[in-house]
């Protein structure tokens, strides 16, 4: 049934990042599959506790947590509320290519045919795996969804533009995921006085950009320098960009 809900979460220096608010998306999803009530806070010492015992406190790496709704028999109606829910994490080394933050991505746009509750983490992921591997079959990075005309987010990414001094990207609605590196840098934004607008943002605009990035958990900021073969602002990282990266990089340290 594909009911489950799944976090990403990423370790500096065996310091997970964000934690509290991957497990409050937990909690949101699960409410939103109708999860029996359970407390999510243990997988904090679980996470902790993987990234330690494997050794990974050195490295860059990731926690993967996902919840299912547990073993029952086959049937479109929801098992009985006793049935435990199982609950999965893994750490992972990440293996970081420095030169995608450096130099900028190529992305491709793709039409966005996904349900209409993107706004849940599910481990549904047909779709986003479909499209970001038509991004690497075009020699691409990442995919860029366009949903009637309007940007929604990347196969794995949130997307944030720059015109005009302004970073622009489009509100949370049901159709993006509330990413929680999105919101760490609309943070910095406000913090460091640079303008923000919440607004749809129709595919035709993203062209126009003087600079284009995904955000997330796994990219953290990444410029985009091409879409679909069109060059974005010169060609290079933009300064907003490259602000941006610099000052999430502080907060990496310090969280
Ligand atoms: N993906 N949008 C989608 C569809 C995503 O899958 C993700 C994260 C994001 C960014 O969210 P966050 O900043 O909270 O990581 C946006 C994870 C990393 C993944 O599926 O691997």
């Amino acid at each position: 049934m594909a009911d489950g809900i799944y976090e990403v979460i990423r370790s500096y220096d065996g310091h997970l990042f964000q934690l509290q608010q991957h497990i409050e998306r937990l909690n949101y999803g699960a409410k939103a599959l109708r999860f029996r009530q359970t407390s999510l806070e243990e997988f904090i010492d679980v996470a902790e506790s993987l990234i330690e015992m494997n050794h990974l406190k050195q490295c860059p790496a990731t926690v993967y947590l996902q919840i299912t709704r547990g073993v029952a028999p086959r049937s479109h109606k929801l098992p009985s509320s006793e049935t435990p829910l199982t609950m999965y994490a893994i750490p992972k080394q990440l293996i970081i290519d420095n030169s995608e933050q450096e130099k900028g991505i190529s992305a491709i746009t793709v039409t966005d045919q996904r349900w209409e509750r993107c706004d849940i983490k599910s481990i549904s992921l047909l779709l986003n795996s479909l499209a970001h591997q038509q991004a690497i079959d075009a020699n691409a990075k990442e995919s860029i969804f366009i949903r009637n005309g309007f940007l929604t987010e990347g196969s794995h990414t949130n997307v944030l533009m720059v015109k005009d001094n302004t970073i622009i990207t489009p509100p949370i609605t049901n159709h993006i995921l509330d990413g929680i590196t999105r919101k760490v840098v609309l943070q910095i934004c406000k913090n460091c006085g640079i303008d923000i607008c919440l607004s749809p943002i129709p595919e035709n605009e993203l062209f126009s950009a003087d600079e284009l990035m995904i955000v997330g958990t796994t990219v953290e900021i990444t410029p985009v320098v091409q879409l679909n073969n069109q060059t974005i602002g010169n060609g290079f990282p933009g300064r907003f960009t490259r602000q941006l990266q610099k000052s999430f990089g502080d907060l990496t340290i310090k969280d």
